[in-house]
This record gives C-alpha cells, structure tokens and sequence, in this order.
C-alpha cells in the first residue's frame, strides 16, 4: 500500500474519517494499545500549543511509542524550505536533509507551522509542511498549518456524541471577536469537516472581506451539494442562529488585508457584537456550541455559554487524544524504522 500523510481531510474519504473517529471511541474505553510498539514520532512545533502537545505526546506513550518534542523556534536548526535556494544568509539547512535525516530515525513526522502572516497567495500553498511531505519517506501528520485536520476529527466526534447522525442538521460557523487577527486554519476546517459529514452549513461574518479561500469555500460547497445539503454566507445574526443544531465560533483575519491589519480595522469592528452569548443560543434549536480552544472568554463566548451543558469544547479537546491515535495507528501500519 502507498505511504499516506495526514494533511488535510480533503485527501481522506469520509467513510475512512469515520473508520479513525470509530478507532477513536474504542481508545476512549481502552486507552493502552501497542501499535507503536517499538516506534517513535518527532512532534516537530514552530508554534506553542498546550492541547496538540500533550495528546500527542501522551498517545504515542499510550501506544507503547515514544515522542520526540522538537521545539523548531529556538532549538533546532532553522531550515530553507526554497526549491534551489543558494543558502548565504540565513537558514543552516534544507528541508530535503531535514526531512530525510528525521525520517531514517522515526516512524512518523508531525509539524504544527502556522502561516506567517505575509504573503497569502504563497502560504496558501502550505510550503512547509508541502515541502516535508515531498521530502520525508515516513507519514507526515499536520498539527495545523492552513487547516487543523486532527481538530476537525475532535469536533465531528463530539458533535455525533451529542447530536448523534449529524447528516442534515444545521451548523453554524460564526466569526468572533478577538483582540488580534487570527489564522484561518480552524475556520477553512471547520466548514471541510461539517460539509463533508452531510450538515448544513452556514457561516455568519460581519462583512463579506471575512470569506474564506476559494479552496475551502469551494470543497466545502461542492461537499454539502453532493450530500444533499446547503451551504451559506450571511451577515445576518439572527437569520444564522436561527434553528442551528450546532455553534462553532473562530476567529480569524480577513484574507484582503493579509498582513495588512490596519486597514481591517473598520471590518473588525463590524463584528463587535458577534459574541455567542446566551440571547443567541436561545434563538437555535437548543443548539451546542463548541471552540477548538485555546478561548478568549467573555470576548469570544459568554462564561454562562462556557460554562453551559451546551459548551462541547472539553469534550472536543479530550477527543485529540482519541482521535490522534487512530490517526498515528493507521499511519504506522508498515512504518519499519
Ligand atoms: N486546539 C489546539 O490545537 O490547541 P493547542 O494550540 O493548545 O495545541
């Protein structure tokens, strides 16, 4: 069988995403395992992250593997990522040796790279972890970069686990407020994850400069009209809400003014009141409501939305473990370091 990574749920059907979501619910009940016995995953992070981390590292162990957490923001070589580069300033080395010197050590590569906020149209392309991929001879895992595919596997678990079949219900996307423009990586996920589980989708922004890339706009659309189901933009708050089985609330910048933020400002600020507070919850069909965390409270959500039967998002956490280890499982199928 040809080696697989796990880069985006674009490149995974959705019955193989429920097979590693049902894998997941069977860990839940019985954590131990022994399919990494013997092997071993770099968990290579260019950015910080609480949850990613330690189910990470904690699922190989269960697993009987072992993690390697390299922290590429100080202690390990910075690494040119250009086809062809004449390297006389800056990085020491080039990811085809890095990919390959970590790939003859471990049995499996994870990378969490979000963009840089400087050029959209190139970091579109997801060059870093593109370029590990192309170089490494072992599965390489995304820890989020331009999506965050192990979160979209969280969430749908939890959503099945409290909606049970999620095919046909509504979903919302809203954007929320945050003191800082975000990556759009959860956002582009969440509406790939929901789509392609047959939800309808819908998405609230204050403003249309707040539509995601065409990529993920378009998968997503083309995913909801092959299952039967509808996929929508609104600035309408009430109109959103309206009949939502399920609230997932992101923050992220608009793409127009990519690194530019000052001129997003009048946008931003179109969006002040989009907090998921209790009023709104109260116009959906007794909707959840869930957040990949880490949350700004009481500027993203309400602490008495938080703190809710509604609020999904420790389950969805927890379900990083569950879900990541399905994900490591079938990866390291055939790995032989
Ligand atoms: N949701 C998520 O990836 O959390 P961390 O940034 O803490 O890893």
């Amino acid at each position: 069988m040809p080696m697989r990574h796990f880069l985006s749920t674009e490149d995974w059907s959705r019955s193989e995403l429920q097979s590693l979501i049902d894998r997941a619910r069977e860990f839940r009940d019985s954590p131990r395992g022994d399919a990494l016995k013997g092997k071993s995953i770099a968990l290579l992070f260019f950015n910080p992250s609480l949850r990613t981390r330690t189910s990470f590292d904690l699922g190989a162990h269960q697993l009987g593997g072992h993690a390697i957490v390299l922290d590429a923001r100080g202690s390990v070589w910075p690494v040119e990522f250009e086809e062809g580069a004449v390297m006389d300033q800056g990085p020491e080395e080039h990811v085809k040796e890095a990919a390959r010197v970590l790939s003859s050590y471990v049995d499996l590569i994870a990378i969490r790279a979000f963009p840089k906020f400087e050029d959209w149209q190139a970091e579109r392309e997801d060059p870093l972890i593109t370029a590990y991929a192309k170089y490494a001879t072992v599965p390489v895992i995304n820890m989020e970069t331009i999506v965050h595919p192990c979160q979209e596997l969280a969430l749908m678990m939890a959503l099945q686990d409290r909606l049970g079949d999620v095919r046909g219900k509504d979903f919302l996307l809203t954007w929320v407020p945050h003191p800082k423009p975000l990556n759009t990586a959860v956002a582009n996920s969440a509406i790939l994850i929901a789509s392609k589980f047959g939800m309808n989708v819908r998405m609230l922004v204050p403003d249309e400069v707040y539509t995601l890339d065409p990529r993920y706009m378009g998968a997503a659309e083309r995913f909801c009209a092959d299952a039967g189901c509808r996929f929508s933009l609104t600035t309408n708050v009430e109109e959103a809400y309206s009949g939502a089985h399920a609230v997932y609330a992101k923050s992220w910048g608009a793409l127009p003014f990519y690194g530019q933020w000052e001129a997003e400002a009048p946008y931003r600020a179109k969006g002040a009141g989009f907090m998921v507070d209790e009023a709104k919850m109260a116009l959906t069909d007794d909707g959840v409501v869930s957040h990949c965390l880490p949350m700004r409270r009481n500027v993203k959500i309400a602490d008495a939305v938080v703190d809710s039967q509604a609020f999904l998002g420790i389950s969805e956490a927890e379900n990083r473990l569950h879900v990541q280890k399905a994900i490591m499982e079938t990866l390291a199928r055939g790995t032989t370091n």
